[in-house]
């Protein structure tokens, strides 16, 4: 099966989440893209009714824009907020791709280099739904792809320094003109090639304690809902986070 059409299945299947009336974290990547797609189609026919999106990036905003997908800011969001309680996820769902996804739905993300707005507005999300094909499964991460972690410009050569240290082969990620390429909030990604990683808790850990850097591509399972995973034969498999679930439950 054409590699597009696996990513357009696992994409339209999480679209099926959504509702009318929803607040939607829209995603970045060539998965995401097929899901912004149908959502644009769904408003258009009227089958969406009444929903308002934010985006994760530059790149989906203009996307989303030509496709008459309504738009708003996450501030705009917080501040519009009619409740006078305190609500700490205003996205009701958030469909995003990623690169690796762990046996324990650890994943990397940050490939487009959209991870510090993808963190952001996921964890303004209630729920995360991740849409991949089979070719991004891994028993561990970092077996096949490289940790995107965005660091400051004023600390770029220290932060590759302390990457090193920790054994990781790290580049300076570049534009397809061959320059440095600078981030929605103009920080740089440095792709730190590491070796399987053991206990992804303790290694997210180790990078959250760097000023120098902003946010890494770690996204801990906790954060994930379901990741929606298309199988080269067209099948879909559905697979719900338990961890997740225990965290919904002993908030309620
Ligand atoms: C963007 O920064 C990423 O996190 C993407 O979601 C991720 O790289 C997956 O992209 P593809 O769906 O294009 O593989």
């Amino acid at each position: 099966m054409n590699f597009n059409n696996i990513k357009k299945i696992a994409a339209e299947k999480a679209v099926e989440e959504i509702k009318s009336g929803m607040v939607i974290g829209l995603g970045t990547g060539s998965t995401f893209h097929f899901a912004l797609l149908k959502i644009a189609e769904k408003i258009k026919t009227g089958e969406l009714k009444n929903i308002i999106c934010v985006s994760s990036s530059k790149q989906t905003e203009q996307k989303a824009n030509e496709l008459g997908v309504p738009l708003t800011t996450l501030n705009e969001l917080y501040v519009s907020s009619l409740s006078s309680t305190v609500i700490l996820q205003s996205i009701d769902l958030t469909i995003d791709g990623a690169d690796e996804v762990d046996n324990d739905l650890n994943l990397i993300k940050g490939g487009g280099g959209a991870l510090l707005r993808e963190k952001i507005i996921v964890q303004a999300s209630k729920k995360f739904f991740v849409v991949v094909d089979e070719s991004k499964r891994s028993p561990k991460l970092g077996m096949n792809f490289a940790i995107p972690i965005e660091v400051l410009q004023f600390a770029l050569e220290a932060e590759k320094k302390f990457l090193e240290s920790h054994g990781a082969i790290v580049t300076i990620r570049e534009t397809g003109n061959g320059e440095q390429l600078i981030t929605d909030e103009g920080n740089i990604i440095l792709d730190a090639k590491v070796n399987a990683i053991e206990n992804v808790d303790e290694f997210a850990s180790v990078l959250e304690q760097r000023a120098g850097i902003v946010e890494n591509g770690l996204f801990r399972n906790k954060m994930v809902t379901s990741v929606v995973c298309a199988m080269n034969d067209g099948t879909v498999k559905v697979l719900s986070n338990r961890v997740s679930e225990k965290k919904q439950k002993i908030k309620n």
